[in-house]
């Protein structure tokens, strides 16, 4: 890339002149944020790439995401900026296995966690984020017999919440569970004052000494309603970006991990760059490409998580 050219600027152009949108998580780099079109949550993302009328989707996330923004938008172009960009959570449940783990229960519903392959969710009946799992397991009547994955510590939160017993698959999300209780402790006794919040792919014991847990656009809207002033963040750290512009004046410490680097970054996410996503919009490639009938049976799965959040 030219060193001069002003890559803000090219991608403003570029994306008229394609009549794109840029779909950005939270997690991404806050330079890929502020240039995104709309910013959310694995829900408000998906809901985006349902109702958007652009011709193309620069997916600023991870491959499970640009995956569910093609099933639920086929006709459109939906591009990723580095095809790299994976899930260790999507990846800890092949679908050949969780196929094999299905046929143990048949007489399970199947709901899966949008974080997995666009395979995956062909093998499911509904999907859901961390935003609407507990609601839809609620949906649902309390004689159904459930399977959850593949995240575990979602699962054993929904499972708490609803008092429900899911049968869970045994996956994780590596950024979540690397969080450090000891830490996290000490850290809460240095700011007596502060407030944890916490995602609920963290574990068990993370989740119980939480004041919230919810999903990043949760987390978000907590700290913008709540009236204290610091705030311990137990997620990628990605979503601090946006708590601090909603919140200029307060405190937002990232959760100590356990790793020496004391980083809690997604190496995934943030494979993303300014400058990908600028090659990416020009070249139009890496586009995500699935096979028909994966989309028609993934399809379905999507929408009714998508019916029962309207
Ligand atoms: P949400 O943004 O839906 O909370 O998901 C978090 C996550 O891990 C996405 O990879
Ligand atoms: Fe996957 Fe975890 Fe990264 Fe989210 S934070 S994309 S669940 S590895």
């Amino acid at each position: 890339i030219d060193p001069s050219l002003d890559l803000i600027q090219e991608i403003k152009r570029l994306k008229q002149e394609k009549n794109a949108v840029i779909l950005a998580h939270y997690y991404q780099e806050a330079e890929i944020q502020d240039i995104a079109d709309y910013i959310g949550d694995s829900l408000g993302l998906s809901q985006e790439a349902a109702k958007t009328d652009a011709d193309m989707i620069v997916f600023a996330g991870v491959h499970f995401m640009a995956e569910t923004a093609k099933i639920l938008s086929p006709t459109k172009k939906v591009l990723l900026p580095d095809a790299k960009a994976g899930c260790s959570l999507s990846d800890s449940c092949p679908p050949h296995l969780f196929a094999k783990f299905k046929e143990q229960y048949p007489d399970h519903l199947v709901i899966t966690y949008v974080n997995c392959t666009a395979e995956l969710k062909a093998l499911s009946d509904i999907v859901c984020t961390s935003s609407n799992a507990v609601e839809i397991v609620e949906s649902l009547p309390l004689d159904q017999k459930i399977i959850f994955g593949p995240d575990r510590n979602l699962g054993a939160y929904v499972k708490k919440k609803t008092g429900r017993d899911l049968v869970l698959w045994n996956g994780a999300c590596m950024v979540h569970e690397i969080f450090s209780q000891d830490k996290i402790d000490r850290l809460r006794a240095e700011h007596p004052e502060a407030k944890f919040i916490a995602h609920p792919e963290c574990e068990d014991h993370i989740l119980a000494t939480a004041d919230y847990v919810g999903s990043t656009s949760g987390m978000l809207k907590f700290t913008i309603n709540d009236p204290a002033n610091t705030y311990i963040v137990a997620t990628e750290s990605g979503i601090i970006h946006q708590m601090q512009k909603a919140s200029p004046g307060k405190t937002f410490i990232p959760a100590p991990p356990n790793n020496a680097c004391a980083c809690n970054d997604c190496p995934h996410m943030k494979l993303n760059t300014l400058e990908k996503l600028y090659n990416c919009l020009k070249y139009e490639s890496p586009e995500i490409t699935l096979d028909e009938s994966v989309i028609a049976r993934a399809q379905r799965p999507i929408e009714r998580m998508l019916e029962i959040s309207a």
